[in-house]
């Protein structure tokens, strides 16, 4: 097992990647502990949990949203919850993001850890103390910062997952190497086929090298003014993918990140070979790399994400492989970049 500890302001994080999720009492404090987990963790995994009370919430992107959050709720008050009370959340990212919410707002907070159980929760979701919930249609625009008393990483139960939702999750770990890691994105340029395997000590590896680097990250910028931007690479076109497609996070990541590298190159920032390197191994891994939603649509979407402000948005942008910079662009000269591309 190998442990990972995130140290922001407020708090310290531990990462335990490897660890067997049927230990996780372990890990739990004296006291109550009230689990949250999706229909689908409840069938595979609930024998593990019997003896705990159980909020079990509906599957995918539409669940993450305040229906969601007030069923918790509900539940917590009949679980007679209190401040002592400790949630651990039992999923992917919509588990975890919708938990960590719920417990850091229900009577002001109460603390939290979190079983991770995708490949793209493991290595970005469940780490780094981002929570929150979807509001009108617009990603994660209700949420807070606060971090998880714990992470297990079990690289076991990635066995029953889905190798569609195996796959997004691939995209995230080529996002940290993008970024921050030329060496790790060599890596999985030799390696990618031996993560569909499932070898356990490959993927244990790629979790390790993508937390440390999200670790660093938000050690230094856990509120995200600066540093901790670089991780929306490609995230600002998935996130308006995703509203208007309804694809999975981490394939709309992938895209996102081919129109970043894309855009990189247009701007005289990234060479047309880098680029050619990531939208291979993206492919190569089995994830898309283009999309046929007209650049106006994007940018109608965009105009509401987070990372606008004003008439411009914060680009993720590369310089090289493993080097991430922030670039403020206005929409209408990204519009006009845009529709060159297409
Ligand atoms: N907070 C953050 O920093 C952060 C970072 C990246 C992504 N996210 C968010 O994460 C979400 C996506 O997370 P996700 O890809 O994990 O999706 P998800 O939580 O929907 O899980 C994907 C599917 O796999 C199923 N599943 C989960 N674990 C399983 C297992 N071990 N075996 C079988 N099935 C299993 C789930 O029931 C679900 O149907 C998005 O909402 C995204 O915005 C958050």
């Amino acid at each position: 097992m190998r442990i990972i500890e995130i140290k922001t302001k407020g708090a310290n994080s531990l990462i335990y990647i490897g660890e067997d999720m049927r230990n996780v009492s372990n890990y739990l404090p004296p006291g109550k502990t009230v689990i949250i987990c999706d229909e689908n963790i409840y069938k595979l995994y609930g024998q593990y949990f019997q003896q705990f009370p159980v909020i079990i919430i509906g599957l995918g992107e539409k669940n993450k949203s305040i229906d969601t959050l007030s069923l918790i709720f509900r539940k917590l008050l009949e679980y007679e919850a209190d401040r002592s009370t400790f949630i651990l959340g039992i999923g992917g990212g919509i588990v975890c993001d919708v938990a960590g919410f719920a417990a850091s707002v229900y009577m002001r907070g109460l603390k939290f850890g979190f079983v991770s159980t995708t490949l793209l929760s493991q290595v970005d979701a469940s780490v780094g103390g981002k929570n929150g919930v979807n509001f009108m249609g617009y990603k994660n625009m209700l949420g807070v910062f606060n971090q998880p008393e714990f992470v297990i990483c079990d690289s076991k139960m990635l066995e029953t997952l889905d190798k569609r939702e195996l796959r997004a999750g691939i995209a995230e770990i080529i996002k940290a190497a993008a970024i921050f890691d030329s060496s790790l994105f060599s890596y999985l340029e030799k390696n990618y086929r031996e993560i569909e395997l499932l070898n356990p000590g490959i993927i244990e590896y790629l979790v390790y090298k993508s937390v440390s680097i999200k670790a660093s990250v938000v050690a230094q910028d856990e509120r995200e003014h600066g540093e901790r931007r670089k991780l929306n690479f490609g995230h600002t076109f998935a996130h308006t993918l995703e509203n208007i497609t309804g694809m999975l996070h981490g394939e709309a990541v992938s895209i996102g990140m081919v129109l970043a590298s894309k855009l990189s190159a247009k701007l005289g920032f990234l060479t047309k070979e880098n680029v050619s390197r990531i939208s291979c191994l993206l492919e190569k891994t089995g994830l898309p790399v283009e999309t046929d939603i007209k650049p106006e649509d994007m940018l109608d979407t965009m105009k509401k994400d987070k990372k606008r402000e004003g008439n411009s948005v914060h680009l993720v942008l590369l310089d090289k492989i493993g080097h991430a910079i922030s670039h403020k662009i206005e929409y209408q000269h990204l519009k006009q970049l845009l529709n060159d591309l297409y």
